[in-house]
């Protein structure tokens, strides 16, 4: 009898113990169905009871109930509290959606959960104080919206945080007291807020913070000593701020601090020697403060020390000569301050220096004829110093230059013919305000790169060379104050100057100066009529070409009228009454001269505010299609408005962004044009249907075919080579910035970001999220710093999509799995490498099978996670070349 009940309890309590579970198997069925509905997820359309095998959902092992939902980068909208119904949850990732509104407080019902994401959305508001009831809580983001108001007391007991990003909001008031409280924290981001009031003395007491970054708010006070005090800080960012008083001698106890930036402040006093201490010192920015003393020596043993940039302070004395020894400094800036003496010799022997920047300060000796022995450098910047002497020969072995930069100056003597063997001179060349004398050398007419030119205040005669026409990057020239006489040679670039660029010269005639040349000085009578009747062509082709356009232009007036009545006929009215509401353009130019006809900036603009133009969203910008009046379709970048470094900057954007146009090379999608109307950065490009690499390797309805891959794979590393040979670090590499024309040959894209957003500072986004989620290397969440090395591992990422078609990250390889980590545990799995490849290429033929083998080897070294064991862009290439070849 007793032993009945028993089994009878027994029973009973097993059948209420699954019954439980099969009501909440069923509430999680008919919550996931409601989801679906209510956010128009089309891809949970299978069976209802295979629902943890739908995309994105993951169950927990030994039953049925979802305890991680990731619905991240779907265009998703909607009311959020039906997910508070799927009561197990433990990780919810909603981030790159279109989420608006407030945050529903219901989620606070997922009383298990763990993992919060809601970054990357438009939420507005404030954070919901019922968070804090959120006790499991290890992760919470919420940046990348529009939430204001202050953080909440109530987050104080989420005790066990580890991680909370709350950057680029409009969060207000101050960083609460207890912080100090949340012993678990590691990582607290509040970047680009509008917080303000002191950093708390008592976020010392948080024992594992590791990466602290609070740039671009309105922080004052000091930087607390206590943040040091428990040793574990390696990132520290506080860039931009109202920070004062001195830098605490305590920073030398953090040994594991790799990237100090904290510019842009009111800080004062020197650089503590303790610096020394920090022996893995990586990156250390302290520009445009009021530090001031002699530069510490100290720095010289940080031996991993990559950047130091001490512009814009109140620095003296010389720049210590120990800094010779350190071999790993990619950048020393140190302009705008008091510092004399030498030019640094020993510092120009570091094998790995790329940039000097000296100018503006009183460097006092000579150009040393040892400036570039065996260096890489690209940017030598010296102007406004008094250097003395003559420019050595020498600097034609600088071989690497990208921009040389001596106005400003007491230099004597001539120039250098060797400067024209200076090939990759792109940027800039200045020689300007100095005692130059002589004739301008034949030899600069070779700098065919040169965007660049001023020799404007010397003492420079002669003629100008007509062998300059050979610098056919040229945009601006400066010649201005010099005692160069003769005519102004025909060259586009020259007459279509100001006139500016050529006063104060005595004897120079010509265009664009209104001095004719007029048959004086040296012309012969032949040579004069030969002008005459040379200027009457130029006129009357002149002429037909104005009736030519000016008939054109009336034609695609005609046009456009046409067109907008019809499209007023076709989509009614709505849509059309409020995309006309007209955008003021603030400027706006076309590189291409035969396309500027083309091309209309009100039409560009209104097409970027229609939601039906839109093609594709990317970490820093949305790509829309725009059709011109004109009938011509163009595709337009829209930079992401977030990065005020943009807006703050305009002419030196359009600057950059005229540059970039003359950047050429097969494989890189160039800028025709721009515009830029209210805050937003419009990048006209030409218009690609063949869609985006990843679009054409993960569309099942292509046949896929080896050697278009193969191709397409080579050129996009020929494209990313080309780029770090002119020193650009691509910031954004995925196969969704890679597009294929109608002979599917790749075009890199977003190229244009990587120099509008300057990413040696921290103050750009770029600190927050440089490249696409499973293509960002493993190193940048310690370094934050995008690097040559790390663009070959995200090409590695893209070389492994293009053999496996696999995605980047795919909830398929296991939790914390994504393709790199799945395809190099291979082997430890007991997988062959033909079960990695994808298998309707490598099973095709033999040979088909052997290149996608060595193609995999190249994936496998890209990809390693040791930054310098990966091998050079260009290196990768020369390998590719190879399999194609054999
Ligand atoms: C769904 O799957 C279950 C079991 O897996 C099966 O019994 C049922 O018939 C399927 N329903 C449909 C509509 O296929
Ligand atoms: C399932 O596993 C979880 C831990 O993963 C455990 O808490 C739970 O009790 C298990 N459920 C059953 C029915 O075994
Ligand atoms: C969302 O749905 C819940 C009920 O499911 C409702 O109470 C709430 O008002 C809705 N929120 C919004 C913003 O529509
Ligand atoms: C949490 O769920 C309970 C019952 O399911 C509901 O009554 C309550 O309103 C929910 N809380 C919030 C904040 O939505
Ligand atoms: C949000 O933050 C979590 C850690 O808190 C991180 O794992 C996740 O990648 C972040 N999401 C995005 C979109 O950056
Ligand atoms: C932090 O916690 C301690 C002990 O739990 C408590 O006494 C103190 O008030 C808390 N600090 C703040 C600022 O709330
Ligand atoms: C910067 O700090 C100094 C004191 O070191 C102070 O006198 C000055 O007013 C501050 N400047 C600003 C702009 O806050
Ligand atoms: C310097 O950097 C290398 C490579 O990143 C690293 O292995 C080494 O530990 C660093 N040295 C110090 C002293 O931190
Ligand atoms: C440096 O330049 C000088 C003069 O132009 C030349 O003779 C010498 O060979 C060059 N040295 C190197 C290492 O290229």
């Amino acid at each position: 009898m007793a032993l009945l009940s028993f089994l009878s309890i027994l029973l009973f309590g097993l059948l209420s113990r699954s019954q439980f579970l099969n009501s909440q198997i069923m509430n999680d069925q008919a919550a996931l169905l409601e989801i679906g509905k209510e956010f128009g997820i089309s891809v949970w359309n299978g069976n209802i009871s295979d629902y943890c095998s739908w995309p994105g959902i993951s169950c927990s092992s030994n039953n049925s109930v979802v305890e991680r939902l990731d619905l991240s980068s779907h265009g998703l909208q909607g009311n959020l509290t039906l997910i508070s119904d799927l009561k197990s949850l433990k990780w919810l990732d909603l981030s790159y959606n279109k989420f608006h509104g407030m945050i529903p407080p219901s989620l606070v019902n997922l009383s298990e959960l763990e993992f919060l994401d809601l970054s990357f959305n438009a939420f507005e508001g404030s954070i919901p104080v019922e968070f804090g009831r959120l006790r499991n809580l290890k992760a919470l983001n919420l940046s990348n919206n529009l939430i204001n108001g202050v953080i909440p007391d109530e987050l104080e007991s989420l005790v066990k945080l580890q991680d909370l990003r709350l950057y680029s909001n409009k969060l207000s008031g101050s960083i609460p007291l207890w912080f100090g409280n949340l012993t678990s924290l590691r990582v607290f981001t509040a970047y680009e807020n509008a917080l303000s009031g002191v950093i708390p003395h008592r976020l010392g007491l948080v024992s594992e913070l590791k990466l602290l970054n609070l740039h671009s708010n309105y922080l004052e006070g000091s930087i607390p000593e206590s943040i040091f005090a428990m040793e574990q800080l390696e990132t520290l960012v506080l860039t931009q701020n109202r920070l004062s008083g001195y830098i605490p001698e305590a920073i030398g106890k953090c040994r594991g601090l790799s990237n100090v930036r904290i510019g842009d402040n009111n800080l004062s006093g020197g650089i503590p020697r303790e610096i020394g201490n920090i022996s893995s010192l990586t990156y250390f920015e302290a520009n445009n403060n009021n530090l001031s003393g002699m530069i510490a020596m100290e720095f010289s043993k940080c031996s991993n020390l990559t950047l130091l940039n001490l512009a814009l302070n109140s620095f003296f004395g010389t720049i210590p000569l120990e800094f010779g020894l350190l071999s790993n400094l990619q950048e020393l800036i140190v302009s705008g301050n008091s510092l004399f003496g030498d030019i640094p010799t020993s510092i120009l022997r570091g094998k790995n220096l790329n940039k000097l920047d000296l100018s503006n300060n009183r460097f006092d000796g000579t150009i040393p004829r040892s400036i570039c022995n065996a260096s890489k450098l690209q940017f030598l910047l010296l102007s406004q110093n008094s250097i003395k002497g003559e420019i050595p020969r020498e600097i034609g072995n600088c071989t690497k230059l990208l921009e040389l930069q001596l106005g400003s100056n007491y230099l004597i003597g001539t120039i250098p013919p060797e400067i024209g063997h200076i090939k990759n001179l792109q940027i800039a060349l200045n020689l300007s305000s100095n005692r130059l004398h002589g004739q301008l050398p034949e030899e600069l007419g070779r700098l065919d790169k040169l965007v660049s030119l001023d020799v404007s205040s010397n003492q420079l005669s002669g003629s100008i060379p007509s062998a300059l026409k050979g610098m056919m990057s040229l945009i601006e020239v400066n010649f201005s104050n010099n005692h160069f006489s003769g005519p102004i040679p025909l060259f586009q670039p020259f007459q279509k100057s100001f006139n500016s660029s050529f006063l104060g010269n005595k004897g120079l005639c010509g265009e664009p100066l209104s001095v004719s040349c007029g048959g004086l000085n040296d012309s012969t009578h032949d040579t004069y009529h030969h002008k005459v009747s040379y200027k009457i062509i130029l006129a009357v082709i002149g002429s037909g070409l104005a009736v030519f356009l000016s008939v054109t232009v009336i034609v695609l007036l005609f046009m456009m009228r046409e067109r907008q009545e019809n499209a007023a006929k076709d989509t009614g009215t709505t849509e059309d009454d409020e995309a006309s509401a007209n955008p003021v353009i603030l400027a706006g130019n076309v590189f291409v001269e035969n396309l500027q006809q083309a091309i209309d900036f009100d039409a560009v603009a209104r097409a970027t505010m229609k939601d039906s133009n839109l093609l594709s969203t990317g970490t820093f910008s949305t790509l829309y299609r725009a059709d011109m009046p004109s009938g011509m379709t163009l595709s337009v970048r829209k930079l992401r408005s977030m990065d005020k470094t943009v807006v703050n900057h305009r002419s030196k954007m359009i600057r950059e962004v005229e540059k970039l146009s003359k950047l050429c090379h097969g494989n890189l999608m160039r800028p025709i044009g721009f515009v830029l109307f209210e805050d937003v950065v419009l990048l006209l490009h030409q218009y690609c249907p063949n869609a985006t690499l990843a679009q054409y390797l993960h569309d099942q309805t292509k046949k896929p075919d080896w050697s278009t891959r193969l191709n397409i794979a080579t050129g996009v590393a020929e494209g990313l080579a080309f780029l770090h040979h002119v020193a650009i670090i691509h910031l954004d590499i995925s196969s969704g910035n890679v597009v294929l024309d109608s002979n599917f040959t790749p075009l890199v894209g977003e190229v244009e970001i990587s120099k509008l957003l300057d990413p040696s500072r921290g103050t750009a986004s770029i600190s927050a999220v440089a490249g696409s989620f499973g293509y960002i290397p493993p190193e940048y969440a310690y370094t934050m710093q995008v690097t040559a090395p790390g663009n070959v591992y995200s090409y590695g990422v893209v070389l492994l999509e293009i053999l496996t078609t696999q995605l980047p990250v795919d909830e398929a390889f296991g939790e914390g799995i994504d393709l790199v980590k799945w395809v190099h545990s291979a082997p430890a799995r007991g997988e062959t490498p033909e079960q990695i490849l994808d298998a309707r290429l490598s099973t095709i033929s033999f040979a088909c099978r052997k290149e996608m083998l060595a193609a995999l080897k190249v994936a496998l070294l890209c990809t390693d996670s040791t930054p310098a064991k990966r091998p050079k862009m260009k290196n990768v290439v020369e390998m590719l070349q190879e399999i194609k070849q054999d």
